[in-house]
């Protein structure tokens, strides 16, 4: 964790902004035609809970809890490994080895595992020499046989990492692996991780599926609002088939050994908080915490079916900030022209959040508001919403015209 913040400080400072001889957007349809992330991609990754200690007993029993928690049918599909799933060395034909000693069954198995329980694989590589825990080998150079490897595998999606870049811009290393994947014939999700560099909502649609527009965040909230403020300005660029990734979802977990530390954490109001604006910004929605033991907190807000469905709805416009400071409103459009709308008070003590419907674009004086976290409907709400708040607290809702 804090060799990879060190990492993302030094990139950001050094990065150079070059643009290439070859314009990215040109291949746009080429590489969306994998069909892929119609809407915002939903699963769980390994990283934040178990960074590097990771093996296919945790993976099997995470998708058994996907599963049996009733996760899996909310629409969290793809079940991720993150770094360091592979042996150091490649073998003599330059293949990369799962780690005998965590993954001694192999990834082909896994993924077998995996999609018998109707959900599907994700893996783990990065645009460089190493990856970032230095424990395996990197793809650049070997974007071809690594996404050969992968497709044989039955790997559904690709988280690809920008460590040890080898002194070279994400535009040039990025799309070889996004052509790479395509010519494997299998669909693969294509996740850009290159932390927000060099802009990547400007040149990514053409690229991939997802990509990080931040760095890393961490478990608390001025981490949070950071993230979310620096993602909301490149929301026009999101829609179906590729969207601004904000850092898979905070751990959304009680972490005893992690609060004795005093290592930070939110309450429930700001998670709350964080998993609503987080639907409503159309970011893929990829669980960090160990969903075998989820607290009933943690599982009431990742399993809130209509939260889920405005970060699902086909529409695909990415919600944003319409109203800043301490009082704040957030809203985007749905599909049947109803209107998402967060009322959000990041200030320090209770107060009222109000948003004229003139200024959420929505057409109508009239309507009918669904408060998502309540579950009940207000009939015939006039003119504007308004809602009172406790310090960090939110209410989103639906607002569907009469
Ligand atoms: C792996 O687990 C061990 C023992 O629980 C812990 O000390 C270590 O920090 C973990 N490593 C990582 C990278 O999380
Ligand atoms: C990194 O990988 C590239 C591509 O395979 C190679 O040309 C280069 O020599 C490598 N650099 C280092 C420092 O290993
Ligand atoms: C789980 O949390 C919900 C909402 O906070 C609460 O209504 C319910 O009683 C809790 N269930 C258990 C088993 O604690």
């Amino acid at each position: 964790m804090v060799a990879l913040a060190a990492l993302v400080q030094i990139c950001a400072a050094g990065a150079a902004g070059q643009v290439t001889a070859r314009n990215p957007l040109s291949r746009r349809r080429d590489l969306l035609s994998n069909g892929l992330g119609l809407t915002p991609p939903m699963g769980w990754n390994t990283y934040n809970h178990f960074h590097w200690n990771i093996s296919e007993e945790i993976i099997r029993e995470t998708a058994d809890a996907m599963v049996s928690s009733g996760l899996a049918a909310l629409g969290y599909q793809y079940i991720n490994l993150d770094d360091a799933w592979a042996e150091h060395e490649r073998d003599p034909q330059g293949n990369l080895v799962p780690d005998a000693a965590t993954f001694p069954s192999g990834i082909k198995a896994l993924a077998d595992y995996v999609h018998s329980k109707g959900l599907k694989l994700g893996i783990y590589s990065d645009a460089g020499n190493l990856t970032c825990s230095k424990l395996q080998p990197g793809s650049l150079g070997y974007e071809e046989q690594d996404a050969n490897t992968f497709a044989s595998w039955g790997i559904d999606f690709l988280k690809y990492d920008n460590c040890h870049d080898n002194g070279l811009s994400p535009k040039v290393r990025y799309p070889v692996m996004s052509k790479a994947l395509l010519n494997t014939g299998r669909s693969i999700f294509f996740s850009l991780c290159e932390w927000g560099r060099e802009d990547p909502a400007t040149w990514a649609p053409a690229v991939g599926n997802s990509w990080r527009t931040t760095g890393d965040i961490s478990d608390h909230w001025e981490s949070m609002l950071r993230r979310a403020d620096e993602n909301d300005k490149w929301a026009s660029y999101a829609g179906p088939g590729g969207w601004n990734g904000l850092m898979i979802l905070n751990s959304l977990e009680t972490d005893p050994d992690m609060l004795e530390v005093g290592n930070g954490g939110m309450t429930n109001d700001e998670y709350i908080a964080h998993f609503s604006i987080w639907a409503l910004a159309k970011s893929p929605l990829i669980i960090g915490c160990d969903v075998r033991a989820m607290s009933n907190e943690t599982y009431q807000i990742l399993s809130n079916s209509e939260v889920i469905a405005v970060n699902q709805d086909r529409l695909g416009v990415q919600g944003r900030k319409v109203k800043e400071g301490d009082l704040e409103v957030w809203a985007g459009p749905l599909t049947n022209n109803r209107v998402a709308v967060v009322l959000w008070n990041r200030g320090s003590s209770r107060a009222t959040v109000t948003a004229p419907f003139s200024d959420i674009g929505l057409r109508a004086d009239l309507a009918d508001a669904r408060d998502l976290w309540v579950h009940m409907t207000i009939p015939s709400v006039k003119e504007q919403i308004s809602a009172d708040l406790d310090s960090h607290a939110c209410k989103m809702y639906i607002l569907t015209p009469k």
